[in-house]
């Protein structure tokens, strides 16, 4: 089985376009601030995908694009007055951020009611607890599109490769409230064939080209690539070798169609959340 992310984002997509005009008929509007520091040619792609999702479903965007020079004072200043408008419901300053800013001081920045991304520290404190709370893009995408696709996570053994604090370790943690048996392995990982192979669900992240081969994958496997490569002819690629994982696995996540569209898609779940719950 392939896991289409792309069909399963329709769906979600549509129901979201029905909330929003229905908080339209209550005068109430949905509004995302995106910044965007530098030109970063991934993150210009990222924050443009995000915007057309946004329109789609009916979510107003405000971007602000600053110049790579940009001080950490100047965006304080930025996060402190979106924070304060009370036209904007969810703030999202896209990573990775120029040098001569500190990422966590502008995350610990945002008002957790607006932290839509899911990566303020109290939103990832609250998720850690499993109280209710933004959760982070990617893996809240994850979880959902298994459900979605009826595969159950509870009791089964579940391989998260790479601990970052954006996918990796919010992933874990996502699965084991699900009741999963988590594996967290990384680049210290000593066994990572044999530990990836016990796995029926495994979950990359590791940003390496073709990476998982079929020796790391036990036979009837659910394998989701959160990769975003490209191989030597410069194609978009996972972290999977889809060719041959995908005669092995019992479902799989393509690239591009799988996690993308549902990061994009989890955003607007939250922003649309943001509203109903802070207003
Ligand atoms: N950079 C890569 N992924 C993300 C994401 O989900 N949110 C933000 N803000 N930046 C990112």
């Amino acid at each position: 089985m392939i896991i289409d992310g792309k069909k399963i984002s329709a769906e979600i997509k549509e129901e979201l376009k029905e909330k929003t005009a229905q908080l339209k008929r209550q005068g109430i509007t949905v509004g995302l601030a995106v910044v965007r520091v530098g030109e970063d040619p991934a993150s210009k792609v990222y924050v443009r995908n995000k915007e057309k999702a946004c329109e789609y479903v009916g979510i107003q965007t405000k971007t602000i694009v600053l110049p790579e020079e940009t001080t950490e004072e100047e965006l304080l200043k930025l996060v402190e007055e979106l924070n304060h408008d009370d036209a904007i419901n969810g703030i999202l300053v896209q990573l990775p951020l120029p040098k001569q800013i500190n990422e966590s001081t502008i995350l610990l920045a945002i008002d957790p009611k607006k932290d839509v991304d899911g990566f303020h520290p109290v939103s990832v404190g609250k998720m850690v607890i499993g109280e209710k709370t933004f959760l982070p893009c990617t893996p809240a995408g994850i979880i959902e599109m298994l459900k979605r696709s009826g595969i159950e996570i509870a009791g089964r053994e579940c391989v998260v490769i790479g601990r970052s604090n954006i996918v990796g370790k919010p992933m874990a943690l996502l699965l084991l409230r699900e009741n999963g048996t988590v594996t967290i392995t990384h680049s210290k990982t000593r066994n990572l064939k044999e530990t990836a192979k016990r796995a029926d669900i495994l979950i990359s992240a590791i940003g390496k080209a073709k990476f998982i081969t079929a020796e790391y994958v036990k036979e009837g496997a659910v394998v989701i690539d959160v990769g975003m490569n490209r191989d030597q002819e410069g194609k978009l690629c996972g972290d999977v070798d889809y060719e041959s994982v995908s005669k092995i696995a019992s479902a799989i996540t393509p690239v591009p169609g799988g996690v993308g569209p549902m990061t994009v898609t989890m955003l607007l779940v939250n922003c649309i959340r943001s509203v109903e719950e802070n207003s």
